[in-house]
């Protein structure tokens, strides 16, 4: 069931403006800048004076004539220079509200056409602790998965490893120069090595030479050196597992650069097969286009004879095209690789391994401290993921009860966890991607705000609501409309269609939380203007109900899509 009143209201425009003979480019609605005038607002008027060379007042004053006629309109008026404002009668809003609360996907249905989409996202690189700035990718990555599939795509995610680069040479170099025993060694011994062996290749030009070539032998196969690389990426693989998993970020495929090795190579004979590569300065290289600004050409095979960033992303594409059938392969990491991303799918294009394919990278801005750097832990450190959880369930736990025999120290902890995650991830999806953002430490993990926790704390609130009308017997009814508070609040319902397929065309989360928020507190305007239980008139009290679920359900997909779970229950200390 498709419930868009946008595309209802458009239609009758467009049904007029064909009536009239004007050009129906100009027939958009959209939800009036002014709530407290109207409902919807056309500026089509405007738009038509330079074709029909005629006073925008007069044009609008032809298509309000015709809308009149419709039933389901309130008022009409024209303002300013020629815009049309109006109002929408509410028998005509609750039509829809109550085809809404019927159907389980609330009037958003699936695309009629499923597409396969590969969503590049994570990204962690082997032997580096995962750390704040890891964050975003997961968080916008699992939120967009969500989307994808909620509209019917056929979705596959990749983390996509760092696994197969120089960092790969320098550690195993570094172990080996150390004479540790490599596969005693940890996550935390590995990444130290990583350290130091990052700060050697820095300052030690033979050491960087040493990584280089260790680097080209562990990906020609070299025995010893894979068995090492073998147990390091395990040992880092498990770590990034978990704390993925604490933050219910999920993949389908764990696969990593190493996985295009072998498509590597086959790249290497397509482009030489095409003619577009060439050996410059012992490197094979495809020189790119340089329209306005000088491009770098892309580097298939390292001096060294080593596959490096740019030749394992244009392998995996081969991949992703020929074998898991994309569609659509989307990125998403820090702005900064947008030129890298550029570069990987010009020389992909120039291939034909990516024909009818949509690429297209998401860079976003970096999670800050109040002072404008990356954000830090107190004591000025990396901050890691594990302890920015862990400083998320402190603020929690303070805004949450102790164990009692009501309730177990399991359920709090439990709790906790899901409040918290919430709180971050929350606070990283509330900014737009594009932007960086202060990670506000004292108040993300607030119940009150825009924050994560306010929201599950209203979703709990209508979960209590919905319970005591259970018990006091009360029933679902059709809604009607009965005061403002009421009418705000299914208007702001029946923005979701169009919200949804913002969020989904724009790859842009940020839509999904505003508007969760907004109706967080239509809901709460409502209740504090309108009874349920203790409405008399039992027609009006059952109406109630049904906005109230409908608003709770609603919520619980939004929470959903944002990759947030919706506790039945919310403690408040
Ligand atoms: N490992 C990369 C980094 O840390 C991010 C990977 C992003 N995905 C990709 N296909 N290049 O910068």
């Amino acid at each position: 069931m498709e419930l868009s009143v946008e595309k209802i209201i458009n239609q009758k425009f467009e049904n007029i403006f064909n009536q009239l003979g004007f050009n129906v480019k100009f027939a958009v609605v959209k939800t009036s800048d002014r709530p407290d005038l109207s409902d919807f607002q056309c500026n089509g008027a405007l738009a038509l004076t330079r074709e029909l060379k005629k006073n925008p007042r007069e044009i609008a004053t032809q298509i309000v004539a015709e809308l009149e006629k419709d039933c389901d309109i309130e008022k009409i008026s024209i303002d300013g220079p020629g815009f049309i404002n109006l109002t929408l009668k509410s028998d005509f809003i609750t039509s829809i509200i109550n085809k809404m609360s019927e159907d389980k996907r609330f009037g958003v249905p699936t695309e009629k056409e499923s597409k396969t989409v590969v969503l590049d996202f994570g990204g962690p690189n082997v032997a580096k602790t995962m750390h704040v700035g890891h964050l975003r990718s997961g968080v916008i990555g699992e939120s967009v998965q969500r989307i994808e599939r909620f509209m019917g795509n056929n979705v596959i995610s990749d983390v996509h490893l760092g696994d197969w680069g120089t960092p790969m040479g320098m550690i195993i170099a570094e172990i080996i120069d150390q004479g540790v025993d490599a596969f005693s060694l940890d996550v935390h011994g590995i990444t130290e090595i990583y350290k130091t062996a990052t700060t050697k290749c820095k300052e030690d030009e033979a050491a960087k030479e040493k990584a280089r070539i260790v680097t080209a032998k562990l990906q020609d196969g070299d025995a010893e050196y894979r068995k090492i690389w073998e147990y390091i990426r395990k040992v880092s693989v498990d770590d990034v597992r978990k704390n993925y998993e604490a933050l219910d970020v999920n993949f389908n495929l764990w696969w990593g650069e190493s996985d295009a090795h072998e498509a590597s190579s086959e790249i290497v004979k397509l482009a030489e097969k095409k003619g577009l590569s060439e050996i410059d300065d012992e490197a094979n290289i495809i020189r790119l286009e340089e329209s306005n600004k000088p491009k770098p050409p892309v580097i298939l095979v390292k001096r060294d004879g080593g596959f490096g960033y740019q030749m394992t992303d244009i392998a995996t594409i081969l991949l992703r095209t020929r074998d898991l059938k994309a569609n659509k392969i989307v990125y998403f990491t820090d702005q900064r690789q947008e030129f890298h991303f550029e570069q990987v799918f010009e020389a992909s294009e120039k291939l034909g391994i990516a024909e009818n394919v949509e690429m297209k990278h998401i860079g976003f801005g970096t999670v800050n401290g109040s002072d404008g750097k990356p954000f830090k832990t107190r004591d000025g450190g990396v901050m890691s993921l594990g302890s920015l959880i862990e400083l998320s369930k402190e603020k929690v736990r303070e805004s949450m009860p102790k164990a009692s025999e009501e309730y177990s120290q399991a359920y709090i902890d439990n709790l906790v966890n899901e409040v918290a995650i919430a709180a971050i991830k929350f606070q990283d999806l509330k900014n737009n991607i594009a932007s960086g953002y202060v990670f506000e430490v004292d108040d993300f993990a607030k119940f009150e705000g825009k924050t994560g926790p306010y929201i599950q704390y209203a979703i709990a609130r209508i979960n209590s609501i919905l319970r005591k009308a259970n018990e006091g017997e009360l029933s679902f009814g059709k809604v009607i409309i009965t005061n403002a508070e009421e009418r705000e609040l299914t208007l702001k319902l029946l923005q979701l269609y169009a919200t949804i397929h913002r969020a989904y065309d724009e790859f842009e989360p940020s839509i999904l939380s505003d508007y969760t928020y907004n109706l967080a507190q239509s809901f709460s305007s409502f209740y504090n203007a309108s009874q349920i239980m203790g409405e008399e008139n039992k027609e009006i009290a059952s109406s109630r109900l049904t906005l109230a679920k409908l608003t709770r359900d609603v919520m619980v997909l939004l929470l959903d899509l944002l990759g947030i779970k919706s506790p039945e229950i919310m403690l408040k200390a």
